[in-house]
């Protein structure tokens, strides 16, 4: 299992290239069994989970095709998907367990083929995360849906039909799961109180290039009506707001100056709001954004995770991170997942003072770290040790990089390129 080995004390300075969203383009790449015809995706980034997604699609009985983008693979890669067939509907606990994001799949093959078998995910290291809302919003579009030997059964025999729906709490992944299938139900879906992120903003756009009508994008209630067949469609993936932030912090962290190529600060407006009230400048240039923190200690800031527009959950354990260096305290509360902590009693032992209390946690900020041996049990978990690890005193060897693997393309060299002591062991 590789590791990284990161020595601390170097400012980052220099260009980072942000990639295209991960949490975009898997979304993305299974709208492709909602149709025979082929969909191009360009700035698709190069990750683990993406792999899993090919790997996934294929064994439905997807062609998949990757070509570098337009500037070799710098510029992320280019996918092209066709579902001309449907081979199978089952989704195998195999790949589930690997990566939850398979559970969007459900959705668009009981849409098109009338059934699915979806392995149920099962919990995971960030907590519980049913998917009983992805179940309702289907069975309101007259899904009948049963759980066997661990798999979802789902059937519609006479298709689906267009529902109203209210979502009972904020699901990223419900209402993707819903909205593509919407995209082939029977007449007119609306979906109320439905997440507004940036991602399905996205999902949204490519449908609609895709010969669907959604109305309300960016809004929490969303109208589909669905269309007998859809059709070839290409599509850009939006840069990825978690990495631009993430490394918006570790450029901060460092006390750095670093411009983040093709990073959009519209897309982390509340990032950028409470990295500004810590003492961190970022500004909009004509290529992305620069981060810098040239002079002056970083305040401490309390944090709030929330479903977008509010502070992402997926930047929370980073936050913490850049909190561990900060000048008085800061509360950071968790309320998207309930367990999305595991990353303290590794920032722990890096010298971090924090102390847990329910969802909340209390940051003193400390006039130094040190570097340790470390591992974490999840993809952000994992990077907020090395944003840590590039302030703190002498080595840390961060465990497990499949994690970072997952949702980091190239982590190590875009650290490198910009002054950081870094090296990734393999073995
Ligand atoms: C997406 O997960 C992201 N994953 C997550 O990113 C992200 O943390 C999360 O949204 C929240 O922003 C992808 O996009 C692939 P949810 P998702 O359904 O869709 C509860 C990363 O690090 N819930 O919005 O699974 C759930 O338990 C990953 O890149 C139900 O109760 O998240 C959670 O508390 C990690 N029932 C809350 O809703 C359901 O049926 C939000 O989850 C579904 C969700």
């Amino acid at each position: 299992m590789d590791r990284l080995r990161i020595k601390g004390g170097q400012q980052l300075k220099g260009e980072i290239r942000i990639s295209g969203s991960k949490n975009a383009s898997l979304p993305l790449m299974v709208a492709a069994l909602l149709t025979d015809r082929k969909l191009t995706l360009h700035n698709v980034p190069r990750l683990a989970d993406i792999t899993t997604m090919i790997q996934l699609l294929k064994q439905h009985g997807v062609e998949v095709g990757a070509a570098p983008g337009e500037n070799g693979h710098d510029r992320g890669t280019t996918l092209t998907l066709q579902a001309a067939k449907i081979t199978s509907t089952t989704a195998p606990y195999d790949i589930v367990r690997k990566m939850r994001a398979s559970v969007l799949v459900l959705g668009p093959l009981l849409a098109r083929e009338g059934q699915a078998r979806v392995s149920l995910p099962g919990g995971c290291a960030i907590g519980a995360r049913p998917v009983d809302l992805h179940i309702a919003g289907l069975k309101a579009m007259g899904a009948e849906i049963d759980i066997d030997g661990g798999y979802l059964v789902a059937k519609a025999p006479k298709g689906l039909k267009g529902a109203r729906f209210t979502f009972p709490k904020v699901s990223v992944g419900a209402t993707e799961n819903l909205m593509m299938a919407a995209a082939l139900a029977k007449g007119t879906t609306v979906l109320d109180n439905a997440a507004r992120e940036p991602e399905i903003t996205d999902l949204a756009e490519c449908l609609v290039s895709m010969g669907v009508s959604v109305r309300g994008i960016g809004t929490e209630t969303l109208t589909i009506d669905g269309v007998k067949s859809l059709k070839e469609a290409s599509h850009r993936v939006i840069p990825d707001r978690i990495e631009t932030g993430t490394y918006a912090m570790a450029v901060a962290m460092t006390a750095g100056d670093v411009e983040l190529l093709g990073g959009r600060l519209d897309l982390i407006e509340s990032v950028v709001q409470t990295l500004r009230g810590a003492g961190v400048t970022l500004e909009k240039t004509e290529k992305g954004v620069r981060v810098h923190r040239t002079n002056g200690a970083l305040r401490g800031v309390d944090v709030m995770t929330e479903p977008f527009p509010g502070f992402p959950t997926d930047l929370q354990a980073q936050m913490m991170a850049l909190m561990t260096r900060a000048e008085g305290a800061s509360m950071i509360t968790e309320t998207v997942f309930e367990s999305r902590f595991m990353h303290v009693p590794e920032l722990a032992r890096m010298g971090a003072n924090v102390t847990i209390h329910h969802e909340s946690a209390l940051v003193r900020g400390v006039p130094k770290l040190r570097g340790a041996e470390v591992m974490a049990t999840d993809l952000r978990a994992s990077v907020s040790l090395a944003i840590a690890a590039l302030a703190a005193e002498g080595e840390t060897t961060i465990n497990r990089l499949y994690h970072l693997d997952r949702g980091y393309e190239r982590l190590e060299e875009k650290l490198a390129a910009c002054g950081a002591d870094v090296e990734r062991l393999k073995g």
